[in-house]
């Protein structure tokens, strides 16, 4: 699916490509998954979720990709792994775009699960944008690591099936 975004840097029109992933995306996943988690998948462990089945979309400008959702299925439940956009191309629905057009592929399941840094204040403001709802809290669930402390998780849903949860 081809759409057009507007640069917030140069005001120009970006040409977006959005699609399912496959294997073929994983070198870029893996790449801008490093840019944007200090706790980063390995590219073996990113090429085994692909091969046990998780879902991939993906947002390709031009060259570069600058965006991707990975889930996984549980019976009839979807557990959101990762979502991250480029920083450079923040703001222009891209994410959006993408868990949207997991939400639809997911749209006989019964729910949407992820869970969120306490302290990750603008993925929970875009989650609640979606329509998504804080149902519960995981105390501690993020262990330290060299650069951050423990930390809870905040739980949120979605149920494709009425649109909320
Ligand atoms: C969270 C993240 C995926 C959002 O991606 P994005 O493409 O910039 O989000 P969108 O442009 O689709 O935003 C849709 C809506 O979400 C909300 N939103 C997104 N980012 C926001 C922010 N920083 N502050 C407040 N609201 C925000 C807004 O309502 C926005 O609509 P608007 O721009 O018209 O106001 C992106 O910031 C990111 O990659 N963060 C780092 C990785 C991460 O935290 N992933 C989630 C881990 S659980």
């Amino acid at each position: 699916m081809k759409l057009q975004s507007k640069s917030e840097t140069s005001g120009m029109l970006l040409e977006l490509d959005f699609r399912a992933g496959n294997i073929d995306d994983i070198e870029a996943v893996f790449a801008l998954n490093r840019t944007v988690f200090d706790e980063a998948w390995s590219k073996q462990a990113m090429l085994q979720s692909l091969q046990v089945g998780y879902d991939l979309f993906v947002c390709w400008h031009s060259e570069t990709l600058v965006g991707y959702v990975l889930s996984q299925d549980i019976l009839f439940e979807v557990q959101v792994m990762q979502i991250s956009v480029a920083p450079t191309h923040r703001r222009q629905g891209i994410a959006k775009t993408l868990l949207n057009m997991l939400i639809q592929d997911k749209a006989d399941y019964d729910v949407v699960m992820l869970e969120v840094r306490a302290s990750n204040i603008a993925a929970q403001r875009f989650y609640e944008s979606l329509g998504f709802s804080q149902v519960g809290k995981r105390p501690k669930y993020y262990s330290p690591t060299p650069t951050l402390a423990a930390e809870d998780a905040i739980l949120f849903n979605f149920c494709p099936q009425v649109q909320s949860c």
